[in-house]
């Protein structure tokens, strides 16, 4: 194996015979690299947009933008474990999307159905753990037991965690978060004074989880979309032009290598 990746690099040996461990090394090669290896990327966060943008362009509807999406979603669960990430987070469906006609809401809780259908025992053979950070009570009944079912069959993964953000919003997350702790100070489990952020972080749906690192948002849009309000404090963001049908394995390593080229203080003097 490590001749196959000095031969890939070196450009030297039998290029034109068919050697998939070279060809391996060779995809492994061009994997953006931390300058000190001890400040690994761990956690990448995705807001997928543009869907619509993309299928209008072709003169589409956009629920074939949804589901190209779906594909690109596929692609970047691949990247994530080419990247050797312990954490992909995609934000799929906020508290808003809500606010759309009926017809597209039913589509994208039928491609999230679809999907959990169709790549659960490709994700529980892979050894990925899913879990659906959002409000998971007000789901439609049968959307929430296939999402508890994916997380149930996939507990016991421990090779890297795909976090879905599913009928997700921040702030409707906190909320209820806090609810959950004024319950506990109610009881007398705590008193206000003895809450610490810790208290905080795991009332949170993502409870356990390390913060984003990265959080990249595609079709150029500059906002946060009410995403990880709490846990991307200190992350970095990457926006790319992009719709996110477009976004690949290219496009990922992108914006992971202009991760690696930014300094991190989280408030201190680097
Ligand atoms: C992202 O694509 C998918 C969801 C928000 C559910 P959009 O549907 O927001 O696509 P644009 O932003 O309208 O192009
Ligand atoms: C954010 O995209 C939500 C998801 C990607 C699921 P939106 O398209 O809903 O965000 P806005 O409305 O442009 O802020
Ligand atoms: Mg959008």
């Amino acid at each position: 194996m490590a001749g196959g990746i000095a031969g890939a690099l070196t450009g030297n040996g039998s290029a034109a015979l068919a050697d998939p461990a070279r060809d391996a090394a060779e995809a492994r090669s061009d994997l953006p690299q931390p300058a000190d290896p001890g400040h690994r990327i761990r956690h990448v966060a995705i807001i997928m947009d543009g869907n619509g943008r993309w299928a209008k362009e072709r003169g589409l509807p956009r629920v074939a933008g949804h589901r190209e999406g779906v594909a690109a979603a596929r692609r970047a669960i691949e990247t994530a474990r080419e990247l050797g990430l312990s954490h992909l987070t995609l934000y799929s469906f906020s508290t808003e999307n809500w606010r759309r006609p009926e017809t597209e809401v039913r589509s994208l809780m039928e491609l999230m159905k679809q999907f959990i259908e169709s790549d659960l025992d490709k994700m529980v053979r892979e050894n990925i753990r899913v879990r659906i950070i959002g409000d998971k009570e007000t789901l439609p009944t049968d959307i929430r037991k296939l999402v508890e079912r994916a997380e149930r069959e996939t507990a016991g993964n421990d090779g890297h965690v795909l976090q879905i953000a599913f009928n997700y919003g921040g702030r409707d997350e906190l909320r209820r978060a806090v609810s959950l702790i004024a319950r506990k100070v109610a009881e007398g489990v705590i008193k206000p004074e003895e809450i610490t952020e810790t208290h905080l972080s795991r009332a949170l749906d993502t409870s356990g989880m390390p913060d984003p690192d990265l959080v990249i948002r595609t079709s150029g849009e500059h906002r946060v979309s009410n995403f990880l309000l709490w846990q991307a404090a200190y992350a970095e963001y990457v926006f790319l032009d992009a719709y996110w049908p477009d976004f690949g394995r290219d496009e990922f390593l992108d914006a992971v290598r202009q991760f690696y080229g930014r300094e991190r203080r989280y408030g201190g003097r680097g």
